[in-house]
């Protein structure tokens, strides 16, 4: 998969994403990142790619022409995304939709906000990762990029597979365990030390339902 990302702080990339199973991936050539510098859209003399709001206001508001020009100059087909508060929810449905692209094209978003025309004329959709405000896409382009890297075939080993993880059937993951059996007190479940892997699942199970409906009921209202 190939993902470009065109921003004003191409220096804040790969930062995180070159570490663990995301490093992996970009090091083996299965995902490529490409990092596209929007002031190497500009053509005047101080590069400006920001400018005041019409009906005044705080802030300033990233031009439409440096985008769409960086934009129209790309080479894959894939979705044209914009990185904003303003956005649908991202969520592992989404991811996976995401993740069935051969490209996408991300924008972050900065300062004050991005000419209305950018998500009226230009993007296929607009994505928030969370009802918080940040000072910029480039963190939520790094969010969405590490889940859609683990879903792209090989990028995970098979130890690690994305079968029957949280939020694939609507539900939170069941509780885990390792060694030792007994820390500070606090011991294991007897029942996954028993070895019988029926009852093993049966109580994995419960657990995910009892923890969803305790801590994530909204979950259990979209199902289907
Ligand atoms: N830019 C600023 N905040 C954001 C958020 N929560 N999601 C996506 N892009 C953003």
């Amino acid at each position: 998969m190939i993902i470009e990302v065109l921003t004003l702080f191409p220096e804040m990339f790969p930062g995180p994403l070159a570490a663990g199973v995301t490093g992996r991936g970009l090091a083996s050539g299965l995902v490529t990142l490409r990092v596209l510098n929007l002031r190497d859209y500009t053509h005047d003399r101080h590069r400006q790619v920001d400018d005041v709001p019409y009906g005044g206001g705080a802030g300033m508001v990233l031009k439409p022409e440096p985008i769409f020009e960086a934009v129209r100059a790309r080479a894959g087909k894939g979705p044209v995304i914009l990185l904003t508060p303003q956005g649908e929810l991202l969520n592992q449905r989404l991811v996976r939709e995401l993740a069935s692209h051969d490209d996408l094209y991300l924008i972050c978003g900065r300062y004050e906000g991005v000419d209305e025309r950018v998500a009226a004329h230009l993007v296929d959709r607009e994505i928030s990762i969370g009802d918080y405000v940040l000072t910029g896409g480039e963190l939520p382009a790094m969010v969405l990029i590490d889940a859609v890297s683990r879903l792209v075939a090989g990028v995970l080993g098979s130890e690690e597979s994305p079968k029957d993880e949280s939020f694939d059937q609507h539900l939170l993951e069941y509780p885990h365990y390792t060694r030792p059996a007994e820390f500070e007190g606090h011991p294991v479940p007897e029942v996954l030390r028993s070895g019988h892997h029926a009852e093993i699942e049966r109580w994995r199970r419960a657990q995910a339902a009892e923890r969803t409906r305790r801590r994530r009921p909204d979950l259990l209202d979209h199902r289907g």
